[in-house]
C-alpha cells in the first residue's frame, strides 16, 4: 500500500487515479485547485468511482510516498507549489506530461534525481458534467531505473500497460512528432479529419520531419519513416477525432505551444537546424 498524490485531476490525472483505484493497493489524494465532490471515470469497460482525500490548497496536503503530477505543462510553478508538504518524506515525483523536457521543467521545485519522467497514450477528455471519458487502453512508459520500477508496480493490478523504458529520449521524441501536428487543428479549429486532404498531409509530414531532425540531434533514435507513420496514425482515428491542443483551444484554455511546438523551434536553433513550419505554428498559436 502507497499513499500517492495526484496534482492536477483533469482528463489523465483522473483516468490515473481511477487507475490506482483499481488496483485496490493505494490510499489516494487528490490535489485540485476546486473541490472534488466525486471523481467518476467512464473507462472503456466500466465506471470507476475514486474514493480520495482532495486538498484544495498546499498548505493544507499532507506527506505521501508517490507524487504523481498531471498538470498541464505551463502549470509546473502551482504544480510545485504542492511539493513542499507531499513530499515533506521525500516522496518521489513522477511527472506524466507531454514534452521532453519533465525533469527540466520541476527541476528547479525539488531533487531532479527523485523526477521520474513518463509519456502517456491515452484518448481521454474531461466531460462538462465533470466525469472523464477516457476512449481506449492507457500506456504509460517510465524513465528506467530503480523510481521508474516503483512507478510500475504502483499500477499493477490496473487495466493499464505500464512499462519501464531504458530509451526515454527516443519515447519522449516520438510523443513529440505525434503532438507536433497537432497544432494543425488547433490553428485550424478542425479535428482529426483534416489532415486527410493531401495539402494539409505534406505539411504535417515536414511538421514532423523537422521534429525528427532536431529529436536526432538530441540523441533519440527515430525512424525515417516517422512521418509518414504519425500521418497514417492521425488518418486512422475519426474524423472528429479532438487532440488535448484543440480541446483548450475550444475551451478557451492556455495551449501547451511551446511543450508541443516551442521546444523544436528552441532546440533545433541549439543545433543550427530550420524549423519554419514549427516556428510559424508557435507564431501563429501565440498570436491566437
Ligand atoms: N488529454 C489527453 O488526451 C492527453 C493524452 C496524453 C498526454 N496528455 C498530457 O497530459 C498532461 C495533462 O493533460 P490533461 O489533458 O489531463 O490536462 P487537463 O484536462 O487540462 O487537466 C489539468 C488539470 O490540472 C489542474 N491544475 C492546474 N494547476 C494546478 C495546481 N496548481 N494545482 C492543482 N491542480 C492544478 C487543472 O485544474 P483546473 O480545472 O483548476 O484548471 C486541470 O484540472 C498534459 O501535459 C497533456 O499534454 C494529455
Amino acid at each position: 500500500m502507497a499513499r500517492v498524490a495526484i496534482v492536477g485531476v483533469g482528463a489523465i490525472g483522473g483516468v490515473l487515479a481511477a487507475l490506482l483505484e483499481v488496483t485496490g493497493s493505494h490510499e489516494i489524494t487528490l490535489c485540485t485547485r476546486r473541490p472534488m465532490v466525486r471523481l467518476t471515470v467512464r473507462t472503456p469497460g466500466s465506471v470507476v468511482t475514486v474514493k480520495a482525500k482532495n486538498f484544495t490548497a498546499p498548505a493544507l496536503a499532507e506527506p505521501v510516498n508517490w507524487v504523481i503530477v498531471a498538470t498541464k505543462a505551463y502549470d509546473a510553478q502551482g504544480a510545485a507549489a504542492w511539493f513542499p508538504a507531499l513530499c515533506k518524506n521525500n516522496a518521489p515525483v513522477a511527472v506524466v506530461q507531454n514534452g521532453v523536457e519533465h525533469r527540466e521543467r520541476f527541476a528547479p521545485y525539488v531533487n531532479p534525481d527523485s523526477i521520474v519522467p513518463v509519456i502517456i497514450d491515452c484518448p481521454v477528455e474531461h466531460q462538462k458534467d465533470g466525469t472523464v471519458r477516457q476512449r481506449g487502453p492507457a500506456h504509460m512508459k517510465a524513465e528506467a531505473g530503480p523510481l521508474g520500477a516503483e512507478f510500475v508496480q504502483l499500477f499493477e493490478g490496473s487495466r493499464a500497460q505500464v512499462e519501464q523504458t531504458a530509451d526515454f529520449v527516443s519515447v519522449a521524441w516520438r510523443k513529440l512528432c505525434v503532438n507536433s501536428v497537432g497544432a494543425l487543428s488547433a490553428l485550424t479549429m478542425k479535428p482529426a479529419g483534416v489532415l486527410r486532404g493531401e495539402a494539409m498531409a505534406e505539411i504535417a509530414r515536414q511538421m514532423v520531419a523537422e521534429c525528427v531532425a532536431v529529436g536526432r540531434a538530441e540523441g533519440a533514435q527515430l525512424d525515417d519513416s516517422t512521418a509518414q507513420q504519425v500521418l497514417d496514425g492521425y488518418r486512422a482515428q475519426p474524423l472528429d477525432s479532438v487532440n488535448s491542443m484543440l480541446a483548450d483551444r475550444l475551451a478557451g484554455r492556455p495551449m501547451e505551444i511551446d511543450t508541443r511546438n516551442g521546444i523544436i523551434v528552441r532546440k533545433g536553433a541549439k543545433h543550427g537546424i530550420k524549423t519554419p513550419l514549427n516556428q510559424m505554428a508557435v507564431a501563429l498559436l501565440q498570436v491566437l
